[in-house]
């Protein structure tokens, strides 16, 4: 079937997909047409879009057409014996994959059999980088919670689904759901697959050990160790994390790496001469980050660097990255006090540890490094 040509605006959260010139400061009547509006309603349409896809990993769709073509009775078949949900409603799976067809993520051939698009792939599970679990996790009760109640959460200060769950952290909620634990963890490892690779391409001969601390399950530990086998490495974590890392780093051959259970917050750090906070910091409010970057700064010597990835925000939100804004917004619902900061915000936590940033360099997902060492 051809695709018929498309004028309606494309799904999107993010402001840059369709900019208007400039902000209106005076609202004029609000049924006026125009750039800005068909933005707005971008992004309500973004919302059902983002659950279409959602539904679509949970009934396997995209990972059965990413194995083969099928027409819509083969895939409602498929569909029944792959995700334990039942024979589907052919005509409403048909729906579905109408949506999915909108999005660009499937079409079909001529012979009415659906396929995967070059557009749908990253969807696909079991890549280094799928987007999957990135995005099955916000259908998980805590992230789903955190985010419909947003604004219960700016108008009490707190961030209320943790309330709702009983629990300080979300790794507190992590730990006693195994499952949502090993997707989480599989989100953070496809989501730092490629900032793993950057890191590891820069120059890391004047270290002979490296610590990575909240490392998860060592995706940036074992890339570093990959390039440069000489270094000798630590990570760092709660238990039940430190665990699945030690079964993916012996699945990588990686078995001199000393893994170690604890609480950065009261457990003795490892101590190596090249530090990793990676996108830990931003998890927690000033006072907390302040004190772990304390404990971090005891273990540095003159010649030991601390690498922070995280993103970083400008001033200006306007000129921020849509995903340092969004991911700013995800830590103000999941953790107390959790934020983005600004880099005169990350220099004045790590003065008043003794450290100072000697410079900074981009990464993916608008996160960027930070290397910072003793004053
Ligand atoms: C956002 S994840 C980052 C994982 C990894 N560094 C990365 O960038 O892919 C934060 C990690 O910190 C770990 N963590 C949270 N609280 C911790 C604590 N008190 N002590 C040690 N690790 C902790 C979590 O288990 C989680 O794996």
């Amino acid at each position: 079937m051809s695709r018929q040509p498309d004028t309606s605006p494309e799904p999107s959260m993010s402001p840059e997909a369709s900019k208007s010139p400039e902000p209106s400061t005076s609202p004029g009547p609000a049924t006026s047409p125009g750039p800005a509006r068909d933005r707005l309603q971008g992004i309500i349409d973004g919302f059902t879009m983002f659950t279409v896809m959602q539904a679509a990993l949970k009934l396997s769709i995209i990972d059965l057409l990413a194995a083969r073509p099928h027409d819509l009775e083969a895939l409602a078949d498929a569909v029944a014996g792959a995700s334990g949900l039942g024979r589907p409603d052919e005509r409403l799976l048909d729906r579905l994959m109408r949506a999915l067809q909108h999005l660009r993520l499937v079409d079909r051939d001529d012979g009415g059999r659906y396929r995967l698009t070059a557009d749908g792939r990253p969807l696909v599970s079991g890549q280094d980088d799928s987007l999957a679990p990135g995005t099955l996790i916000w259908g998980q009760d805590l992230w789903w919670e955190s985010a419909h109640l947003l604004h219960l959460t700016i108008a009490r200060g707190v961030p209320v689904a943790l309330d709702t769950y009983g629990v300080p952290t979300p790794y507190a909620y992590l730990q006693s759901r195994p499952a949502e634990g090993r997707l989480f963890n599989e989100f953070m490892r496809t989501r730092s697959h490629s900032v793993a690779h950057a890191l590891a391409e820069q120059d890391l001969s004047r270290f002979g050990s490296v610590a990575d601390i909240g490392g998860g399950t060592g995706i940036v530990l074992a890339k570093l160790l990959q390039r440069d086998p000489r270094l000798r490495g630590t990570l760092f974590e709660l238990p039940e994390v430190a665990a699945e890392a030690r079964r993916h780093l012996n699945e990588l051959g990686l078995d001199a790496v000393t893994v170690l259970d604890g609480d950065m917050f009261a457990d003795p750090l490892p101590v190596a001469e090249l530090l990793l906070l990676c996108n830990v910091v931003h998890n927690y409010a000033d006072e907390q980050a302040a004190k772990l970057l304390a404990r971090v700064a005891e273990l540095m010597t003159a010649g030991s660097e601390l690498w922070i990835v995280d993103s970083i925000v400008e001033d200006d939100p306007v000129s921020s990255p849509s995903a340092s804004v969004a991911l700013d917004i995800k830590m103000l619902t999941l953790f107390a006090g959790g934020q983005e900061r600004t880099l005169g915000d990350i220099r004045g936590l790590l003065g008043q540890a003794g450290l100072a940033v000697e410079h900074t360099r981009p990464l993916p997902h608008g996160l960027s490094l930070l290397v910072a060492r003793r004053r």
